[in-house]
C-alpha cells in the first residue's frame, strides 16, 4: 500500500478548488428520505456547509439530495409515477435493473422524454434483489451534475442478519468560491474530451464529511453506489474487516478487501458486509484518496459503548439471483467494440449522423468520441440478435483515458473479473478486454460510457434482442 497523507479535500486536492476547509454541512434540503410513492424532479436549493451565505441551484427528487432511497420488494410489481416539475425534458432511468424495455427510460429509444409538467408512470418487477441507482436520462450530463440521482434497493426476502443496512451514495459537485453550482463549465468541451466533469466537493449521501453513528463489534451493511458524473473513486476504508457481497446488485462469493481499498467507477455499486473492529469513542476515517493524498468524506463515529464483545459470525452470503450464468464460449456471438476518440487520442474522422466528418467538424457539432468508428446513436444498432444469444463484445479501449462502460438491462462479465455479473465495469486505457452476457431480455438497449460527458460527446450505441 502507498502512503498517503491525510488532508481535507478542500484544503488540497487537485484542480480548481475551494480555499476554505469544509467541515460540517448543512442541506436545506434532506438527505436521503425513504420510500416515496411517486418521485417529482424539481429546481431546489442547496447548502452544502451551514455557513454558506447562499443555497444554490440544483434539480432534486422529491427535495433531497441525492433522492429518496426507494425500497421495492424483489420479483414484485412496483409502481413509481414520476412527475417532472422542471423547464426541461426529463426521463427516469433504473440502473442496473433487468427491466422491461418500455421501463428503461432512455427518451429516443424506449420512451418519449418526459415534458415539463406531465407524468409517466413507471410500473415494473425487478427480477433481482440488491443495490441500483435511478437518474436521468436526458441531458444527463448536466442533470446528473445538477442532482437528479438516487439509490434504488430491491430488498431480498432473507437478507443477512446484520445492525445497520446503510446507504453511502457518493457524489462529486463542481462548485465555485461561494459554494454555488459551477453551471458556465456545464457541457465544456475540455471535460468531455479528457477525464469528463470532475467536481471539488465530495459528498455522501448529499452531506461532506458524512458521519455514521457505529458501535464496536456491530456487523454493518453498507451500499457503496457512485452517482457522481465521472470521478472514479478510489476510497480507502480504515476498519480491516470488510467482505464484498454484491457487486452492481448481484450476489458475489464473498471476498475480503485488500488494505481497505476499494475503487468505484460512475454508475457502479457495491455491498459490503463491515465487521466494526475499533475502539469505543474511535473515529473511523473513509478517505477519497487522489494521488498520494487522502480526503476525508466520511467516517465511522464509534459509540461510547461497544455492542458486542465478540464478531458476529452468521453467514454473509447473499441468496442467488435468477440471472442466466450460462455462457458458452464456443457458442459466443462476437461484436468487435472499439472505442476511439477523446483529447490525446489520433482520432481524425469518424462518421456522425450519417456522415463522415474530420475531427475539426466533429469537434464544431460537441462530438468527440466514436464506438466502431460512429459518433453518437446509430439508426442501425450494433447488434441485434435472437433471445438467448450469448454475445461477447470485444472490446479495444484504443485511446488516452479510463471508460466506465455500462449495458442497459442485462449483466455482463468482463474477463479481467470472472465469476463478477456487473452492468458497469472500468476498462483502463488501452486495454483490449471482452463483456460477455446472454442477451435474454427483448428489446433495445443501450451501450454506453457512464462519464456521462463521454456519453454526451459520442460514447453510445445499442442494441437489439428479439
Ligand atoms: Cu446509469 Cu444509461 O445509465
Ligand atoms: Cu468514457
Amino acid at each position: 500500500m502507498t502512503m498517503v497523507t491525510r488532508r481535507t479535500f478542500l484544503k488540497t486536492g487537485a484542480a480548481g478548488l475551494i480555499g476554505s476547509a469544509m467541515l460540517r454541512p448543512v442541506a436545506t434540503i434532506a438527505s436521503s428520505r425513504e420510500a416515496p410513492h411517486g418521485l417529482r424532479a424539481e429546481p431546489g436549493l442547496k447548502k452544502f456547509r451551514d455557513d454558506q451565505a447562499q443555497a444554490t441551484r440544483v434539480m432534486s427528487y422529491n427535495q433531497s439530495i441525492p433522492g429518496p432511497v426507494l425500497r421495492i420488494p424483489q420479483g414484485r410489481e412496483s409502481v413509481i409515477q414520476f412527475h417532472n416539475a422542471l423547464d426541461e425534458p426529463s426521463s427516469v432511468h433504473w440502473h442496473g435493473i433487468r427491466i422491461d424495455n418500455a421501463m428503461d427510460g432512455v427518451p429516443g429509444l424506449t420512451q418519449a422524454a418526459v415534458l415539463p409538467g406531465e407524468t409517466f408512470e413507471y410500473r415494473f418487477t425487478p427480477p433481482d434483489a440488491g443495490t441500483y441507482w435511478y437518474h436521468s436520462h436526458k441531458r444527463s450530463w448536466a442533470q446528473l451534475a445538477l442532482g437528479l440521482a438516487g439509490v434504488l434497493i430491491v430488498a431480498e426476502d432473507e437478507p443477512p442478519l446484520v445492525d445497520q443496512d446503510l446507504v453511502f451514495a457518493i457524489d462529486d459537485w463542481r462548485l465555485d468560491e461561494a459554494m454555488q453550482m459551477d453551471t458556465q463549465s456545464l457541457g465544456s468541451l475540455h471535460d468531455w474530451s479528457h477525464a469528463g466533469r470532475l467536481g471539488n466537493v465530495i459528498t455522501v449521501n448529499g452531506e461532506t464529511e458524512k458521519r455514521f453513528g457505529v458501535a464496536s463489534g456491530e456487523r454493518i451493511r453498507l451500499r457503496l453506489v457512485n452517482i457522481a458524473n465521472a470521478r472514479t473513486m478510489n476510497l480507502l476504508f480504515n476498519e480491516p474487516e470488510i467482505s464484498v457481497i454484491a457487486v452492481d446488485g448481484q450476489p458475489v462469493k464473498p471476498f475480503k478487501v485488500d488494505n481497505g481499498r476499494i475503487v468505484l467507477a460512475p454508475g457502479q455499486r457495491m455491498d459490503l458486509i463491515i465487521d466494526m473492529t475499533s475502539d469505543p469513542g474511535h473515529r473511523s476515517l473513509i478517505e477519497l484518496v487522489i494521488g498520494e493524498y487522502a480526503y476525508e468524506i466520511a467516517s465511522f463515529e464509534f459509540a461510547a459503548t461497544a455492542r458486542r464483545k465478540q464478531l458476529p459470525d452468521s453467514p454473509i452470503a447473499l441468496s442467488p439471483n435468477p440471472i442466466n450464468k450460462t455462457l458458452l464460449p464456443d457458442s459466443f456471438q462476437h461484436v468487435p467494440l472499439l472505442m476511439e476518440g477523446g483529447a490525446m487520442g489520433g482520432m481524425r474522422s469518424a462518421t456522425f449522423e450519417g456522415r463522415e466528418m474530420d475531427i475539426r467538424e466533429l469537434v464544431k457539432n460537441n462530438k468527440i468520441w466514436a464506438i466502431n468508428g460512429i459518433v453518437g446513436m446509430p439508426d442501425k444498432p450494433l447488434f441485434s440478435v435472437k433471445r438467448g444469444t450469448a454475445i461477447s463484445l470485444d472490446v479495444n479501449n484504443n485511446n488516452s483515458w479510463p471508460h466506465a462502460m455500462h449495458i442497459h438491462g442485462h449483466h455482463f462479465i468482463h474477463d479481467k473479473s470472472p465469476g463478477i455479473w456487473r452492468d458497469t465495469t472500468l476498462f483502463s486505457r488501452g486495454e483490449q478486454g471482452s463483456m460477455a452476457f446472454v442477451a435474454d431480455n427483448p428489446g433495445k438497449w443501450l451501450i454506453h460510457c457512464h462519464m456521462v460527458e463521454h456519453m454526451a460527446g459520442g460514447m453510445v450505441t445499442w442494441f437489439e434482442v428479439t
